[in-house]
């Protein structure tokens, strides 16, 4: 008898950790059914700084999931992972000589696909190998070629590889609590899951999802992820640039920057007046809102650059069909989707978390698309098996490449840096 099935997602963002229990019905209906969001601490730009203080964050965050529902029903979490430790690459493997071999069968795949494995440094481990593409006998953009008959099948695959080290760290975080980590997931795939359509990922869209410390791009190009980069500046550089300009405390700067800010100082009316509260001894100031904006724009204008850097990198010299979509906490400061439309170009559009009935409107905002997303990529991914285990390397890491398959031109892309 089908019986219910219980999902938890773990975001540890710069700002906040957001923990979500669901449970999938034997209908497949999902429900949430709690959510933990308590700030972070011993984070920085994605990555953790303090393990102890991360897994006091990330228990508070659990436990106030787990808070109505029980503890019975939490194993076997997905966890983000950002930072930029990460880094991706496209592979090409190809096998030939298939006459002996009936039709191409499921199991050739998998193997093809894990022969996709990059040869990693000893400090490396890969995320994510995510089949993008298969081609046979030379007719490219198959999608599923099992049950075709072909003497040679190439698969090229989005390869997302993160340094062994912090990516310890983060399961032994999230282990503390004594609770399996199923998987690992690049925050951005986890993020594009629920703000990006069909046809977005069809045409090709650039989503970048904009944090406190890190602002995660990812490109999709024919219904599959193509590229991945990680910018380390997010929400937390504008704070501290306004905290630099109206000489106020960073704490200060923020509730600013959240009541007042605006991206675009120009769409603020120029009569308009905001008070900086008195902090310290320091008596209360007024200020046009439009000259507290500016920093907000400049530090933009200069993070738009850099993604439309990563998309040159990427291959891309425009914006695809589907875009530019900004998803994340920055990505609600007013005046954003105007500011990236008048300095890119191309269309634009806020990503909010979709496709889930029923989503509490606490969830319903940009900066939890990742961890809502986080969700839906575990239900999608349940039977996969990545055994994250401290200490461990994946099942997949240690494989020995099979002698029968070909290397295609490995590392098409070269490697891409981040930052
Ligand atoms: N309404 C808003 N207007 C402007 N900025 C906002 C708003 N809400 C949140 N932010 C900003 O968004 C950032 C936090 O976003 P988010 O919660 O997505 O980050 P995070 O996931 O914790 O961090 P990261 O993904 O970088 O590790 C902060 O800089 C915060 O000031
Ligand atoms: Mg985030």
């Amino acid at each position: 008898m089908a019986r219910d099935t219980f999902y938890t997602a773990v975001d540890m963002g710069t700002n906040k950790v957001a923990s979500i229990v669901a449970r999938v019905g034997t209908e497949g209906e999902l429900k949430i059914l709690g959510t933990g969001i308590v700030p972070s601490q011993g984070m920085h730009k994605g990555r953790i700084e303090s393990i102890e203080e991360a897994q006091v964050a990330v228990r508070s965050s659990l436990e106030e999931a787990q808070r109505y529902i029980g503890h019975g029903v939490v194993a076997g979490v997905y966890v983000g992972v950002s930072g930029t430790h990460i880094t991706c690459l496209n592979t090409k493997e190809t096998v030939d000589h298939l006459a002996d071999v009936d039709d191409i069968s499921t199991q050739l795949l998998d193997k093809l696909i894990q022969s996709s494995f990059p040869q990693v440094t000893r400090t490396q481990e890969v995320v994510h190998i995510i089949p993008i593409g298969y081609d046979v006998d030379g007719m490219s953009g198959v999608r599923n070629p099992v049950g075709l008959h072909g003497r040679q099948v190439q698969v090229e695959a989005h390869v997302v590889l993160g340094d062994a080290a912090t990516l310890k760290n983060t399961v032994k975080a999230v282990e503390a609590s004594r609770i399996s980590v199923k998987s690992l997931v690049l925050q951005s795939l986890a993020s594009a899951e629920v703000t990006l359509t069909g046809d977005e990922r069809e045409m090709g869209t650039v989503l970048a999802d904009i944090g406190g410390g890190t602002t995660d791009v990812i490109i999709y190009r024919q219904g599959n992820p193509w590229y991945s980069a990680i910018i380390p500046v997010g929400g937390d550089h504008l704070t501290r640039d306004l905290s630099v300009a109206m000489r106020t405390p960073f704490y200060v700067a923020e509730e600013m920057k959240l009541k007042w800010g605006h991206a675009m100082p120009e769409m603020v009316k120029v009569d308009d007046e905001v008070v900086i509260p008195s902090f310290e001894g320091q008596p209360r100031r007024i200020v046009q809102r439009r000259e507290l904006s500016e920093p907000l724009e400049a530090r933009i204008v200069e993070l738009l650059k850099q993604i439309l850097l990563k998309m040159r990198q990427a291959g891309l010299r425009q914006f695809p069909a589907g875009g530019l979509v900004l998803t994340g906490g920055c990505a609600e400061l007013p005046g954003f989707r105007e500011l990236a439309q008048k300095t890119l170009g191309g269309p634009v559009r806020i990503g909010y978390p979709r496709g889930i009935a029923g989503l509490p409107t606490q969830l319903q905002k940009p900066a939890y698309s990742a961890g809502v997303g986080l969700l839906l990529w575990g239900i999608k991914h349940q039977g996969e098996k990545r055994p994250y285990r401290n200490g461990e390397r994946t099942l997949w890491g240690n494989k020995p490449l099979m002698r029968w398959f070909k290397r295609g031109s490995k590392n098409k892309k070269a490697k891409v840096e981040v930052g």
